[in-house]
């Protein structure tokens, strides 16, 4: 059930830019006009900006910058992703809670959301820094009725998300580096980490962690990623580009892209996934460095298949397909 301030906060929403008397929401409701005081004051508090006056009453004027639930899931218009929203401001890790909401029996596309994560987690064991809460992170829950093979896709599909949010809201030229960072002008400004519980044939849940880096500052990274790191703001400052788009605004485009493709995913059809994915790939066609254990190998990224491996030409003609499991990949030409 909806709590009695977020009923209030959709009347006057739905009545904006009107003003609406305190007497008229209190009969809608059929609750005091003490009780709508106190919870506009606890809304004004949120960061929701409220106008109110004895004359005319409440007039909505706008949302909080800052992330919430409600606001997330608010008209969303998702089949699976994002109904449900589990907020923190902070967490050890999104990751970390998902999986013990996923034990628990929360609902495919559960959502959930932090501020700040202490123990945020990167790929092949590293860490994902997100002290400073100007990132955004997220994991989805996901409980497809499907083969873990029908949805190897998916962390091909949550980068092919974030890209088109990225570019649809800001027009930002994003690109994949396989097998699924996201970068701009060659630095990465969002990692995946996906993590499933799986049998033979059936999956108990999938899910794909997004961190975004949102508004960092080149000193607010760590130093050994200020050459590799950037984010949105970053990226629009440096490159004269008007940027007014709200976190809220990338995660609500993001869940409402992930939904889709999930769906084609359940459906059977990943063609769409694949393509958009390949067209947006900053290796495929670049020489590349390929390093395993401490071996490195020169070649050239030809082609990334079906299963989202990547196909290489070695210098010495010899044709490989790369698991990203194994290896990194350095693009020769900068960090792409
Ligand atoms: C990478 O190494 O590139 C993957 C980084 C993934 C970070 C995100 S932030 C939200 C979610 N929770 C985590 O602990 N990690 C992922």
């Amino acid at each position: 059930v909806k709590k009695l301030k977020y009923k209030i906060l959709t009347i006057l929403r739905e009545n904006a830019p009107e003003f609406i008397s305190g007497e008229d929401v209190s009969k809608l409701l059929g609750v005091s006009r003490t009780a709508i005081w106190k919870n506009i004051k606890q809304l004004t508090a949120e960061g929701y900006d409220i106008a109110a006056s004895s004359r005319n009453g409440y007039q909505y004027l706008a949302a909080p910058d800052e992330l919430n639930a409600f606001e997330i899931s608010y008209e969303l218009g998702t089949r699976s992703i994002g109904k449900k929203i589990i907020f923190f401001e902070e967490i050890d890790s999104t990751n970390n809670r998902a999986r013990l909401l996923a034990e628990e029996g929360a609902e495919d596309g559960t959502v959930v959301v932090a501020l700040h994560q202490t123990a945020g987690k990167g790929r092949m064991g590293r860490t994902w820094d997100s002290a400073t809460g100007k990132g955004i992170y997220l994991s989805v829950i996901l409980k497809p009725d499907s083969s873990p093979a029908e949805m190897q896709k998916i962390t091909i599909a949550t980068a092919t998300a974030v890209v088109s949010a990225i570019k649809k809201l800001t027009g930002m030229p994003a690109l994949i580096k396989w097998p699924n960072d996201i970068i701009l002008q060659g630095k990465k400004v969002c990692g995946i980490l996906t993590e499933m519980n799986t049998e033979l044939v059936r999956i108990n849940y999938i899910i794909p962690g997004i961190g975004i880096n949102y508004s960092q500052k080149r000193g607010d990274f760590p130093e050994e990623l200020q050459d590799k790191a950037i984010s949105l703001t970053e990226y629009a400052g440096q490159n004269n580009m008007e940027f007014n788009c709200s976190k809220l605004d990338i995660v609500r485009s993001f869940l409402k892209e992930l939904d889709n493709l999930y769906f084609a995913l359940l459906s059977g059809d990943s063609s769409e996934i694949v393509a958009m994915w390949k067209k947006n790939s900053a290796t495929l066609g670049k020489e590349v460095k390929i390093i395993h254990k401490d071996k490195e190998l020169e070649g050239t990224a030809i082609d990334i298949t079906d299963e989202g491996l990547l196909v290489v030409r070695f210098k010495d003609g010899r044709v490989e397909e790369i698991s990203s499991g194994e290896v990194s990949v350095r693009g020769l030409l900068g960090y792409s």
